[in-house]
């Protein structure tokens, strides 16, 4: 079926788009564990970005795993079925011209790679949010570990599931050392060379 779908050769590129835009698009990805502050995080970068008129999308659970992957549990399969669909999703809004933000647990490694498989290694920037679980579980901000220690919660990720940590990320923010403002600066400069130049 996928042999007779020939793409369509459109006039007004992904670099059009870009130069329309004034500046770059690309994916930064966030992954670290339930509460680690992925979510706060992005938040406050993505305010940082539309102050300085960059066009931004946020992807994250709430809009996600509400909607588009309302279909989806958390077994690994069904995570990596996950991942793949927000990837594929972020793609699109990359070749739309946007920076996007993506926060989500993403505990294996081979799924974080096959993101960067589907939008390209450059329009990639992985954001690891390292809290330890111990952290994760105190703060408890939704309430989740408890239910999972109580049995509620099967294969939650760093009680009863794994978490893989990212081993060369292109950032990494130790919450427990540092403060979200520091977290957002180190961010934001890391990713302003990037807004500037096209990645193609
Ligand atoms: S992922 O593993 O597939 O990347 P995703 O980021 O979409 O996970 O969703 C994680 C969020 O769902 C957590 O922040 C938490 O609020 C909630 N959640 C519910 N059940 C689980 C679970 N078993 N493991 C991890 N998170 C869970």
């Amino acid at each position: 079926m996928q042999d007779n779908v020939i793409p369509h050769s459109y006039k007004v590129s992904i670099n059009d788009r870009r130069r329309l835009n004034n500046h770059n698009s690309f994916l930064l990805w966030f992954t670290g564990l339930s509460g680690s502050g992925k979510s706060t995080i992005a938040n406050v970068v993505e305010q940082e970005l539309y102050k300085k008129g960059v066009k931004t999308y946020t992807l994250d659970g709430d809009n996600v795993r509400k909607g588009l992957n309302k279909d989806l549990t958390f077994s690994p399969e069904d995570r990596t079925e996950n991942i793949r669909r927000i990837a594929e999703s972020a793609n699109l809004m990359v070749d739309a011209g946007l920076v996007v933000l993506a926060a989500f647990v993403s505990p294996y490694k081979k799924d974080r790679e096959e993101i960067k498989n589907i939008v390209k290694d450059v329009n990639f920037v992985e954001v690891y949010i390292n809290t330890s679980i111990e952290e994760c579980e105190r703060r408890d901000v939704k309430g989740l570990y408890k239910k999972a220690r109580a049995g509620e919660i099967k294969n939650m990720t760093g009680i009863s599931a794994p978490y893989e940590a990212p081993e060369n990320p292109d950032i990494e923010i130790k919450t427990e050392l540092e403060s979200v403002e520091s977290a957002v600066k180190k961010i934001i400069d890391f990713i302003t060379p990037k807004l500037e130049k096209e990645n193609e």
